[in-house]
């Protein structure tokens, strides 16, 4: 009997190459394609599957999924990798292994497949997901041991074989792309010293060619759940992220261009366009910072974001530690209710207006006017005790 394979599939180059090259090795190949909101049609991914030899092709929309169970737990982390990247392409993998592993169990096949390099980040993300969900599976990661040393020698190989690939002029760019946001690699961005080339953009202005008027967005919250957009409410999150990144895209911004650390100790270039994402993180940040006691959001920022960044960057999203963390920031999710008004422009996202039913901001306490309910006099004792380990630290310095 043919061994059977699960392939992640998104029609592109490799994978296309891959569903032969794996039927030429023994297997029979099963792809699965998932509509994570990366805006490409899919409705051909059938039949070129199967005209690449695929006995069968899955296609699935998980854009709800991804934005409910994947993408917001991660905003209630106000989790940014090295402080900036908030992990679009990171977040997919755990989802689409959790279906691999699903789809294999339904059609008893022993193996799942997927078309990562073996210097990057979504080899272990796939692998380590899929063994949380199933220690049995076999993982086959062509691409870390074909033959092939280039594009073109795959694209030889795909005319030899009639695998249909559409031979354009292609982009020097390696992009992976999802509802909460966009990698774009490769080219001259390899060269961390260069700017990236207005081109490599797909879901944002530039700066300077984005609207000469600011526009203001105002985003509602219930209990940590983005409900609503200048006052239209969706009940699907998906929809509703979809959207910013249209408003948010136009004004340019969520750009973001780093130099990151990769799992496998090499330092990559990295460019990205989180246009939706990055408006959500800032207005979360600021109904969390109204809505908190110092004690509280203090320890979430020292503690959470950093630490849930790394965990969905390093493959760990299926670990007791992210359901402990999640459990931590839905508690604090449940504070976070009213909304955040947000100014876009040329680039920049300036909150600038925050109110909430639970805010702990009170007018009399923090008014200079003669509103002023502070007891001024209490300052002077408190002072003086807060002060107190400097105060005798200075004392014996001087001696
Ligand atoms: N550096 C990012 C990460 O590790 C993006 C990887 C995206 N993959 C790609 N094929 N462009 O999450």
């Amino acid at each position: 009997m043919a061994k059977r394979v699960i392939l992640a599939y998104s029609g592109g180059l490799d994978t296309s190459v891959m569903v032969r090259w794996l039927t030429e090795r023994g297997y029979d190949v099963i792809t699965y394609t998932a509509d994570v909101g990366q805006g490409e049609e899919l409705s051909d991914i059938p039949k070129k599957a199967e005209s690449s030899g695929a006995v069968e092709a899955i296609v699935e929309d998980l854009k709800e999924e991804f934005a409910k169970d994947y993408c917001l737990p991660t905003l209630r982390a106000l989790a940014l990798y090295e402080g900036k990247y908030p992990l679009s392409a990171a977040l997919s993998r755990p989802l689409i292994s959790k279906k691999l592993v699903y789809y294999a169990e339904k059609f008893k096949a022993d193996y799942i497949a997927h078309g990562s390099t073996g210097k990057g980040n979504d080899q272990v993300r796939f692998e380590v997901s899929a063994w949380a969900l199933n220690p049995n599976i076999e993982v086959l990661a062509p691409v870390r041991e074909w033959e092939f040393r280039s594009r073109e020698e795959e694209v030889e190989y795909a005319l030899k074989q009639n695998i249909p690939v559409k031979i354009t002029k292609d982009k020097p760019y390696s992009i992976d792309k999802n509802l909460w946001g966009v990698s774009i690699e490769c080219g001259p961005m390899e060269d961390p010293t260069v700017e990236p080339p207005e081109d490599a953009f797909e879901w944002t202005m530039s700066p300077e060619k984005a609207l000469e008027k600011p526009e203001y967005v105002e985003i509602e919250f219930e209990e940590g759940l983005p409900i609503s957009v200048n006052g239209k409410r969706y009940e699907i999150l998906s929809s509703l992220i979809l959207d910013l990144n249209v408003i948010a895209g136009k004004h340019g911004i969520g750009r973001i261009d780093m130099v990151e650390n990769r799992l496998v100790g090499i330092k990559s270039r990295e460019v990205y366009e989180a246009p939706g994402a990055t408006v959500l993180y800032t207005a979360y940040r600021e109904l969390l910072a109204l809505t908190t006691d110092r004690f509280t959001f203090h320890y979430f920022l020292s503690h959470i974001p950093h630490e849930y960044a790394k965990l969905v960057y390093e493959g760990l999203w299926f670990s007791p530690l992210r359901e402990a963390l999640d459990a931590f920031t839905s508690k604090l999710a449940k504070l976070v209710n009213g909304s955040v008004r947000l100014k876009l422009y040329k680039g920049s996202l300036t909150p600038v207006g925050r109110n909430s039913p639970n805010s702990l901001y009170v007018e009399e306490l923090a008014t200079y006017s003669e509103k002023d309910a502070f007891d001024h006099r209490a300052g002077a004792s408190f002072t003086k005790v807060f002060g107190l380990p400097l105060k005798v630290f200075g004392r014996v310095r001087r001696r």
